[in-house]
Order: structure tokens, then sequence, then C-alpha cells
């Protein structure tokens, strides 16, 4: 029995609301210790960033708590430094951090320096993993979900034990993010990426969709069993997961 919860929104208001459920989960946070946040990337957490940044020009709690969180960003692509406008440092900075005015030194991203030495893979925690240790664990995992049913970039097949590792990324990854590339060449075929048993870890996880081309992924995740075939699946044993996705990436989801 999945304890996961379900919120579903109409798409007009998806933004607003999403981006209200992270500033409500940092202000709570905010006098206990610097929290810990997940990053996630793509699309969706675009407009989920840009709303989040709006309500902080107005709101002088969200916008001082944004600036004394640790984000750990949850993937990045091998090869592309951080100045190229597709990777997701250049991502955080320019959605997130610059417009919030927060110091880009909060950012920490999975690398070959925090990944490569001692990898994620077969059970060993990484480098990377245990610098969120360090920092006290992740309170809010942000995530979103790939049509393939991938969450960060561990795709169909991952297995619940992975850590933050070097990961190939599937044909279908590659084709469905050429849209951000100008030549589907240029996508990279690989990527450092947390793990599953990463966001596991984690104390709050809220993955968001939205959209009708995230409609089977959805039904798939959660209707389904949870199974290495669609890792985000997983997420649905997290003791304390939320769902949020409009009424489009919610459409083939039935009543039980
Ligand atoms: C990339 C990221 C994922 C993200 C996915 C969906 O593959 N690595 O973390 O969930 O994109 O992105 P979009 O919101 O653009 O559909």
């Amino acid at each position: 029995m999945t304890r996961i919860k379900l919120v579903i929104v109409p798409p007009e208001e998806f933004g607003r609301m999403a981006s209200d459920y992270i500033a409500n989960r940092i202000i709570d946070f905010h006098d206990r210790r610097p929290m810990n946040i997940g990053t996630a990337t793509g699309g969706t957490m675009e407009g989920i960033y840009g709303s989040l940044i709006e309500r902080a020009r107005r709101d002088d709690a969200l916008a001082n708590a944004l600036q004394t969180v640790n984000y750990f960003a949850m993937d990045e692509y091998v090869g592309l430094d951080g100045d190229h406008p597709q990777s997701y440092a250049y991502f955080m900075r320019s959605r997130l951090l610059e417009p919030a005015a927060v110091s880009t030194s909060r950012l920490q991203l999975p690398n070959k320096e925090n990944v490569e030495p001692a990898p994620g893979a077969g059970g060993c925690i990484s480098m990377y993993d245990q610098m969120m240790t360090d920092c006290g664990g992740i309170d809010l995992q942000l995530a979103g979900i790939g049509t393939n049913g991938h969450v960060a970039f561990n795709e169909p097949g991952t297995s619940r034990d992975s850590w933050t590792r070097r990961v190939l990324l599937s044909e279908s990854t590659i084709s469905a993010n050429s849209r951000y590339f100008s030549d589907p060449s240029e996508v990279p075929r690989e990527a450092y990426s947390i793990g599953i048993a990463t966001i596991m870890r984690a104390e709050r996880v809220v993955l968001f969709a939205s959209g009708k081309n995230k409609a089977s992924a959805l039904e798939r995740m959660i209707r389904g069993r949870p199974g290495d075939d669609c890792p985000a699946s997983v997420l649905t044993l997290h003791p304390n997961c939320t769902v949020f996705m409009d009424w489009e990436a919610a459409s083939k989801l039935r009543p039980y």
C-alpha cells in the first residue's frame, strides 16, 4: 500500500502552487538550521523556480530564507563546464540563485572531483553523498520525472541501491533533451547523477510533473508496482513523498 500524497492542481495554477509548496517548507524550516535542498532541473522546474523568485520579490521571509539554504543539484552532464548554457550549473545559477541574490557558493553539483574517486556504485556511498550527510542530510528533495520514468538521470534499470555516480543516458533521454541543444549530436551521452538510494534518504521528497507528455510515466509510477524499470516508482516507497501534478499529467490516473 503506497503512502505517497498526490496533489492535483489546474494547469494554469501549477507554477504558483508548486512554488508555494516549496516556499512554505523553506519558511517553516528557517529557524532550525541552514536547510539542505536537493534541486532538480528541466522545463518543469524552470517555471516553478520562476514563480518562486516572483514570490521572493514580495515576501521578505522567503527571500531571506533562500539565502541560507544549501543547494545540492541532483545531476550534471559530463563534459559541459559550468558556463555552458545547457549545463545544470548554469541552469541553477541563472534560474534560481542569481535572481534570488543567493551566493553561488551555496550550490554544490556532482562532478568529476566529488564523484569519480568514490563512485556510488554497488551499494557504496559516494563523496557527493557524504557531503550531503556532513551538512545534516537533505531536508527537501525536489524532483522531476522523465517521460521514460527516470528521476534525476537514473534511467530505467537503475538499482534502488544506487548512490551518486557517473551514468550513461538512455537514447530516449538524449532525444528528449536534444530540444535544448542546437544540434542533437551536442547532447552529452553521460552525466553525474544522484542515485535512488540518495533520494530515498532525504527527509521529504516532492516530485513535480506537468503536461500530457508525463501522463503515462505518472500512471506507471503511481499505479504500477515499484520496480527498477521505472525508477520514479521506487519513490512511492518513501515515507514522506508528495507528487505534485497538474490535471494533464494526472489524466491517466484513475481511482482504484
Ligand atoms: C532531465 C533531468 C531530470 C528532469 C527531466 C524532466 O532529464 N535530468 O531531472 O526530471 O529532465 O525535465 P522536463 O521538466 O523538462 O520535462
